[in-house]
């Protein structure tokens, strides 16, 4: 079901959001997502990885316009969207968030969130076609009529992740940043929730943006892998490539991160083990911006920034040493 064309796109993607501090007249700025570019295709699920705070998140809420970018551009389905009326577009470009407890109105009910999504749109004709949209969609996310009357705190962790999932789907999207959707949740229901990911894309045509901390999560979901340290893009590639064949000193580190209960993994590559903490992104080194945790990092890894490029065809890194690495 996959096509060709990218149905989101984004050029040179930044993201810096002021902080407090820094001397006076002098603007500090955390720079969350800076000039970051890749495509998504039509019915694709581009998986997004790397260290907690290195601008996922960030690169999924402001290519939703949930945040105006700084600079860079925006593409839905070949259209320039960085400065358009976002309305009509947040009906096709949803988002189901990590924390499906904090993201849901504790005081509505479940029937009343996901009619709020639909009643923004105005996608019902009356009441009762409204009622039967939300019952339609629960059954959808496998939950019934009878939860409709119900409080998030009423559900468990999965149900309500699960709710989640029938807010974004109401409005009938075509593309859905999953943050981390699974990750608060129990292992043994993280499957569960994942498989219904992956049969709505089936049934639906759905393109996602699936970001996950653990490259095991996402491989398995993911056609594409792009994989970001302290708000650059560091590498992208096919899954199984991605995994199996790393260009990038610091995805190789992810993957030598991950356990032994993943060995196809842990046997392939040389074991990468990164030290010390990712720098802050207000002020981050010069030139590479993982050359302070690089263990092949050198004089021009510090003096120049590492071009992004296609290594071999769809493959990407910025890596001024890929010969020495691999
Ligand atoms: N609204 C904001 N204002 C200021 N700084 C922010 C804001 N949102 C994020 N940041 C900062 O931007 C950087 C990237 O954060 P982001 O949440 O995108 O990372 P992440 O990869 O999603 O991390 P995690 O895995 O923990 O969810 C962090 O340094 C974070 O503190
Ligand atoms: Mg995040």
């Amino acid at each position: 079901m996959m096509d060709n064309k990218n149905l989101v796109e984004v050029q040179n993607l930044q993201q810096y959001f002021p902080v407090a501090g820094g001397k006076m007249f002098e603007k500090k700025v955390v720079k969350a997502v800076d000039n970051v570019s890749f495509g998504i295709k039509k019915g694709e699920t581009l998986g997004l990885v790397g260290e907690s705070g290195c601008g996922k998140t960030t690169t999924g809420r402001t290519l939703l316009r949930l945040h105006e970018p700084t600079a860079g551009k925006i593409l839905f389905d070949g259209k320039d969207i960085t400065k358009v009326n976002m309305l009509p577009y947040r009906r096709k470009m949803q988002i189901v968030f990590q924390d499906p407890y904090a993201s849901l109105d504790p005081r509505m009910t479940v029937g009343d969130i996901i009619g709020e999504a639909i009643d923004i749109h105005r996608l019902a004709a009356n009441k009762k076609d409204r009622q039967e949209q939300i019952i339609s969609v629960l059954s959808t996310v496998g939950l019934n009529s009878e939860h409709a009357n119900r409080y998030p705190h009423e559900f468990s962790g999965g149900q309500r992740q699960r709710v989640g999932i029938a807010r974004a789907l109401a409005v009938d999207p075509q593309f859905i940043v999953c943050d981390e959707p699974v990750s608060a949740l129990d292992v043994s229901i993280q499957a569960q929730v994942v498989n219904m990911f992956e049969q709505l894309q089936e049934e639906r045509g759905l393109t996602y943006l699936f970001i996950a901390h653990d490259l095991s999560i996402v491989k398995h979901i993911s056609n594409r892998i792009g994989v970001m340290y302290l708000g650059k893009m560091v590498e992208l590639a096919d899954s199984y490539e991605l995994t199996f064949h790393s260009l990038h000193p610091y995805t190789k580190s992810l993957i030598s991160a991950i356990p032994i209960a993943d060995p196809e993994l842990s046997r392939k590559s040389n074991r990468i083990v990164l030290e010390g903490d990712v720098p802050s992104p207000v002020n981050p080194p010069s030139g590479c911006r993982f050359r302070t945790r690089c263990p092949y990092a050198d004089e021009l890894c510090a003096a120049q920034e590492p071009e992004w490029k296609e290594v071999t065809s769809g493959h990407y890194a910025a890596c001024h040493h890929l010969d020495k690495v691999n």
